[in-house]
């Protein structure tokens, strides 16, 4: 059997709504995109949503929206996204260590690495479960902060109620992968009108029409073309209606998953959600004890299970960022090399978790 690390769900419902849209003429922004906000806002209790062409342009929008320059302290256990936008924006990432048990940005480290340069905090909501945020926010305002939550891969999941992505600057992923796609996309979120005006402008090449003559484009800022195209945005208007439906499929898997691994737990460790949190599972993963991470992969792997990791070599540890290192990220070492993850997306059938289940299951008693 051969099994994907994840699937989009996309319909034929949907394809034909794609094409629908293309057949309007309307083949770039239009009024998918303003729908398509509309319930993003709804849905995650959001001032101001723009849809835009990735997560990673939706980063680099929401730093340039700080209108500074300067350090922005953000996990290194992350894809390159979040440090990247930080860098092509003309700041300085500086990388913080995480809790082993959430896998997210670890509060108490936060607070040492702060420093008159810094500008912000870019959280990270790791895998599907978001982040402490009481004790983030309350260092932002102690210090003045910006916060900026890299939600990518944490769509309607919430911390005491309240969704990721609602908290400070939200930028969120559409990519086929995630809890929802529009096949490349993401969303950013604000509450600040300031800033909502500047990003749209930063969107589209940072022009604006004259009042006078029609065809007459005024350049206000040095912009960009982040836009999401229509039919993207009805496919995403599409998917953001399944949403609680594909996370709650996520969640039923994770919790199968959990409740075979745990007695496993001298040489698998499950992810665990505290109380207070909910997790939307964009992935499902575990942490491979006693050094046996890569024999673990390389197993599923040969088995069909296309099992990967998420995220070895942490970005510390890649020579484009070594500079950025500052202080100690001993949880992400270790975890670094623990992490394992493994297939999961809504479409999957019971009969490929089963052999998933089955395939650990046979791999554990090799190696217990
Ligand atoms: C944490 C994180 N940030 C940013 C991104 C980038 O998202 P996009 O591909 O939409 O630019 C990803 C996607 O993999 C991600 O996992």
């Amino acid at each position: 059997m051969k099994i994907p690390l994840c699937k989009p769900s996309i319909d034929e419902k949907e394809l034909n709504l794609i094409k629908k849209s293309i057949k309007t003429g309307w083949l770039t922004h239009g009024p998918e995109n303003v729908k398509f906000e509309s319930n993003f806002n709804k849905l995650i209790n959001s001032k101001y949503s723009i849809s835009m062409n990735s997560c990673t342009s939706a980063l680099e929008c929401a730093i340039k929206c700080l209108e500074k320059k300067g350090e922005i302290i953000v996990p290194s256990f992350t894809w390159v996204s979040s440090a990247n936008a930080i860098i092509n924006t003309g700041c300085k990432p500086v990388f913080v260590d995480i809790d082993p048990i959430t896998r997210n940005i670890d509060s108490k480290r936060i607070e040492k690495l702060i420093s008159k340069s810094t500008i912000a905090i870019m959280v990270v909501h790791f895998a599907g479960l978001p982040c402490e945020m009481n004790k983030i926010l309350k260092i932002c305002k102690k210090y003045k902060l910006h916060l900026i939550e890299d939600s990518a891969e944490t769509l309607g999941a919430s911390f005491r109620g309240r969704y990721t992505g609602s908290f400070g600057i939200g930028c969120f992923s559409f990519f086929p992968t995630k809890n929802i796609t529009t096949t490349e996309g993401g969303m950013l979120t604000l509450s600040n009108k300031k800033m909502y005006n500047k990003a749209k402008k930063l969107i589209a090449h940072g022009i604006t029409k004259s009042k006078k003559d029609a065809w007459k484009r005024i350049a206000l800022l040095p912009g960009h073309n982040y836009r999401l195209p229509n039919h993207l945005a009805a496919l995403g208007n599409s998917q953001l209606k399944k949403l609680q439906k594909f996370n709650k499929k996520r969640l039923n898997l994770a919790n199968k998953y959990t409740q075979h691994f745990l007695k496993f737990s001298n040489l698998i460790l499950v992810p665990k959600v505290p109380k207070n949190f909910t997790h939307v599972f964009q992935m499902y993963t575990i942490r491979v004890l006693k050094g046996l991470r890569n024999n673990f992969v390389y197993y599923l792997n040969n088995k069909g299970i296309s099992a990967s990791v998420h995220f070895d070599p942490p970005l510390h540890q890649q020579k484009i960022y070594s500079k950025y290192r500052r202080g100690n990220l001993k949880s992400t070492n270790i975890l670094s090399k623990q992490i394992a993850t493994l297939p999961i997306y809504p479409d999957m059938k019971k009969k490929e978790i089963e052999y998933i289940i089955k395939t650990v299951s046979k791999w554990y008693r090799k190696n217990k």
